[in-house]
Formats: structure tokens, sequence, C-alpha cells
């Protein structure tokens, strides 16, 4: 399918299902959170998982990011093969494949590894001192999400511990503040949280200075808590990802506004036989099976002005409730409940404007 998305091709002729990305709404969006950064005087490292194109990462560099965070060993690699010049791998580095990944990348990038605890980098700080390499390495803390991250009372006591190990340097405290998001609708607590995640963070790196270690940067991350956590004084650097696209999940709560939304998918109506429900040829290997924020299990909401959502999916077909006037071969437009998911399940997608392909963009780093 992708071999089809051709420069000059009206969107509505592309084969279905299709991830169709908005330039004028993708640049606008990756410029705002620049200027915004830069109003703030602090460094933008957009997550790069969201995209995972170069032509995405190099809009972000030209409008002043630093560099690029990786989750994955494949980000990693593909960033620092040539995308950008400093990469945050914002996950534990445990196990060999993601050690001899950050051994390499560091040969072409400057790379950075996050980690919560001790036996988290045993293995890499051996191979890099084997290697005769230093790598730099951030203290994840738990600011409230409850995933990695140590608890921020223990931050000191974990932090002395790292600054012993040989071949790696620490370079900073981070947190992903991504349970803003889970607060919901309510723009006074998604503030609040992300206020006292900065708050928290800038708390711990001061408690560490006080213990003797010198603590440059200061991250934190996410597009809900972009306007919050990054605002609190003392905080170095943002990581927001979902934000150059937008999603209908950063909608529904109201993050940003259905115009900041970059990323459709184009789908067609492929069945009109189950009276009211329409079967599309977007479903789950099109839209992820990533979860609505709207709480009503839908997999994306259609745009186009027949209305609608995708109730549900299997893999290749997806059930349309409540379409005005569904007929065979229409076009429809969704938007997706995360972009970071949707762009994870294609290789190519179109980049257009004015409804006309102007691009195709590779995504890579997919395995
Ligand atoms: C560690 C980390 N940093 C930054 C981000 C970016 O957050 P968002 O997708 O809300 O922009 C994520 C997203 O999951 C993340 O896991």
């Amino acid at each position: 399918m992708s071999a089809a998305i051709l420069v000059g091709m009206d969107v509505r002729d592309l084969p279905t299902p299709v991830v169709v990305i908005d330039r004028a709404v993708l640049t606008h969006n990756a410029r705002s959170m620049a200027d915004h950064a830069s109003g703030l005087g602090i460094a933008l490292r957009p997550h790069w998982k969201t995209t995972k194109s170069a032509q995405a990462a190099a809009l972000q560099l030209e409008f002043g990011a630093i560099g690029h965070t990786a989750a994955t060993s494949a980000e990693l690699k593909a960033l620092a093969g040539g995308i950008s010049p400093s990469v945050f791998l914002a996950y534990p580095p445990v196990g060999s494949a993601r050690v001899s990944s950050v051994l390499e990348s560091a040969r072409t990038a400057e790379v950075i590894v996050g980690t919560d605890s001790v036996a988290g980098v045993h293995e890499l700080g051996h191979a890099a001192v084997a290697a005769g390499v230093m790598i730099s390495f951030r203290l994840d803390v738990d600011t409230g999400l409850g995933r990695t991250g140590v608890d921020p009372s223990r931050a000191v006591e974990v932090a002395r511990e790292l600054s012993k190990l040989p071949g790696l340097r620490f370079d900073g405290v981070w947190t992903h503040e991504g349970h803003v998001q889970g607060v919901g609708a309510d723009p006074a607590r998604r503030q609040q949280t992300g206020l006292a995640a900065g708050l928290l963070l800038v708390e711990v790196a001061d408690a560490i200075r006080a213990d003797g270690h010198a603590v440059d940067s200061v991250s934190v991350g996410s597009t809900p808590g972009a306007w919050s956590a990054p605002t609190v004084s003392g905080v170095t650097e943002a990581r927001p990802g979902t934000y150059i696209l937008g999603d209908e999940n950063q909608v529904a709560i109201g993050t940003i506004s259905e115009d900041d939304v970059a990323v459709s998918v184009l789908s067609r109506i492929v069945s009109t036989q189950r009276g009211a429900v329409a079967i599309i040829d977007a479903g789950i290997k099109a839209l992820s099976s990533d979860g609505s924020l709207h709480g009503d299990g839908r997999v994306g909401t259609i745009v186009s002005s027949s209305g609608g959502i995708v109730a549900t999916a299997h893999e290749e077909h997806g059930f349309l409730h409540g379409a005005a006037d569904a007929r065979v071969g229409d076009v429809i437009r969704i938007r997706p409940n995360h972009a970071c998911g949707v762009m994870n399940m294609h290789s190519m997608v179109a980049i257009a404007e004015d409804g006309v392909v102007v691009d195709s963009w590779r995504i890579l780093a997919r395995h």
C-alpha cells in the first residue's frame, strides 16, 4: 500500500486505511512547543516515539530542539545513526541488547540513559568500562505515575550509590509526569498535578546537590503536563512527544483543540449489511488498540461531516456507529485515540496540504 502514496494525489484517492498528516498543523505544533520551551528558557528534547520519522525529527531540530528522547533500542539506534545529535534513552538499559545499542549509539551521538537503580545500569557500567567509554545517566524519579522511578524519599541514597559506579557519569534527574493525563479533563487539576511533579523533581535535584553531587539536568516530559511541569523554576528540559501530532485523547481531556490534531486515518466504508452499524476498512491494525479517554471504549472518532465513532474493531474491520447515510465506498476521516500507537502500526504515512499529498514519510524503528 505504501508504494501508492504519491505526491500530487488527492488524499481521498489514497489506498485505505492510510495515515494522513496535515503539514500546516504539524509545523504549527512543532513551532509553538519550541517557542514555549524557549520562552521558559529550557531545552526541548521531544519524545520520538510519536513520529518515528526522520523528517519530523529534522523539523523539531530546525525549531531548536537539542535532541530527542527514545524508548526502545531501535529508536535509539535510528536517532543516533544520523537523525539526532543527542538522545536520551528514557528507559532502563537492562539486558545485553540494550547495553550494546547504547554503546554502539554513543559512537555517533551523545547518549544519556535513564535508570532508577544500581542493578539497572550494572551491566552497562561494566560494558562501558570494558569499552573505555563513559556513559551519562539520569536518575528516574517517580513523581506520581507509579511506573518506573525511584521513590523521591530514596533518591539521594540511590544517586549516591549510582555516583560511585565506574564507566558512568551522573547527569541529573528525570520524570515522566504521565499521571497528569490520568487526572482527566479538569484543567485546574491538570495544572496542579503537573506543577506538583515539577516541584517534586526540583526538590529531589536540590537534595542531591546538597549531598554533594552536581545535577546538570532536571528533565520532565509529557504533552498534558507540558504547560505546567516545565514552568517550575529549576526544570531544565521538557520531553513532550504527542504534541507534534495531537490526538483524540488530548482533545478529550482538553489539552489541545481539534484544530491542533495533525494526524488522521482515512478509511473506506466496505459493508453496510448491519443496518445502523457500517463496517470500515480501518481496524485495530490501522488504529491501534490504545484506549479512549472518552471512557466509552471507542477506537476512533469520525472527523468527517457524517459524524460517528469507531465503537469497536477487529484486526482489519472497524464498526462505525452513528454515521449518517453511510454508503459503501465512502471515505471517512478518523481521529485516532493515541497518535503514537497509530504511527507504530504503519510503515509509510502521507503528508498533505489542503487535501493533496505533498510528501510521504517512512516510519522507522518500529521493531
Ligand atoms: C518517558 C517519557 N517521556 C516523555 C513522554 C512523552 O509524553 P507524551 O506522549 O504525553 O507527549 C513519554 C510518553 O509516554 C514517556 O514515556
